[in-house]
């Protein structure tokens, strides 16, 4: 297993036919021109840069995020042309077992996006700065986001909060390292905050478009919206220059993310109302997991192809 998946992740790199991982890999063929990176169908010569994304916006031209938590998804994701990839701190809930984001550490955090940039050679991977390791304040998250993009090789890190978080971004900023905010529902609040949608009422509004300028104004490349009202996400993205990455924000923000593991419907139970599934890879695999099982029981399996003489 251990095995395929490092063979997965070579050919990745270097292309199914051991062509340079510099080799085109667009559907399209369309060309990069070396300068402004069509995101989503472009040509793969390079990474994906927070410039690009920057970029983007001011074309009009919407792009998408998942999330990836291991080396495999992540290359397959970086060959389906997904520009960015977050190793979220969802992987608590989605990879890890925990019931929230919270428990998730900063070792987990920087070996599990470890090995999402290793499956990877286009897409910008973007790593969660776990709950408890920013909070202390600027020093504090300038050391943990340093791990990340020396020991994990990321190519930026995303905070939760907009105010309460500027001095972080600010010092990460000038420090050179990028960062994607994350402002309404922050995950590892829910202790404060719940699973709630934010910004609705004239108040909640005007504080949220606070928190989105005051990231932007220190310095943040992005901000993720998650859980806004629709119109009001839309009014945050016309305010601000950097994009903004919507998750159950409606149709206006630049970019949309969801969690993978939603994306594909490998989630069990009930998924939020905001996600879309466009696979059904639980019943998928727990179907392919029961066939193997029947067929080692009668004896299907393995047949005389599957030995060796
Ligand atoms: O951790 C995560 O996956 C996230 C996204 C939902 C934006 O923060």
């Amino acid at each position: 297993m251990q095995h395929a998946a490092q063979q997965a992740v070579r050919n990745t790199r270097e292309g199914a036919s051991g062509a340079p991982a510099s080799s085109p890999a667009s559907p399209s063929g369309a060309s990069d021109g070396g300068g402004s990176l069509k995101l989503y169908g472009g040509v793969t010569t390079r990474r994906v840069t927070v410039r690009d994304l920057g970029a983007a916006k001011g074309r009009g031209e919407k792009w998408p995020m998942l999330t990836a938590y291991d080396a495999m998804t992540a290359s397959v994701f970086d060959e389906a042309g997904i520009p960015a990839l977050l190793v979220g701190d969802s992987m608590g809930n989605c990879h890890l077992g925990y019931e929230s984001t919270v428990p998730v550490t900063l070792d987990e955090m920087a070996m599990l996006s470890a090995a999402v940039v290793r499956g990877t050679r286009r897409a910008l991977v973007i790593a969660d700065l776990p709950f408890g390791t920013y909070q202390e304040g600027a020093a504090q998250a300038l050391r943990s986001a340093t791990r990340l993009v020396k020991e994990s090789g990321v190519g930026a890190v995303k905070l939760e909060g907009g105010e309460r978080s500027a001095d972080q971004v600010e010092l990460l900023v000038r420090s050179g390292i990028p960062v994607m905010a994350h402002v309404g529902l922050t995950p590892q609040s829910v202790h404060a905050m719940g699973y709630r949608i934010q910004g609705r009422g004239e108040e909640a509004a005007q504080q949220l478009l606070r928190d989105a300028k005051a990231v932007a104004d220190a310095g943040a490349f992005s901000v993720v919206l998650e859980a806004v009202p629709a119109e009001l996400a839309a009014e945050v993205t016309r305010s601000l220059d950097v994009p903004t990455i919507g998750i159950g924000a409606g149709a206006e923000c630049d970019a949309q993310v969801l969690v993978w593991t939603d994306m594909a419907g490998l989630t069990s139970g009930k998924v939020p109302r905001f996600v879309k599934e466009y696979a059904r890879l639980r019943e998928t695999l727990g179907g392919a997991a029961r066939a193997f099982a029947d067929d080692v029981v009668g004896g299907a399996f393995p047949e005389a192809r599957h030995s060796f003489s």
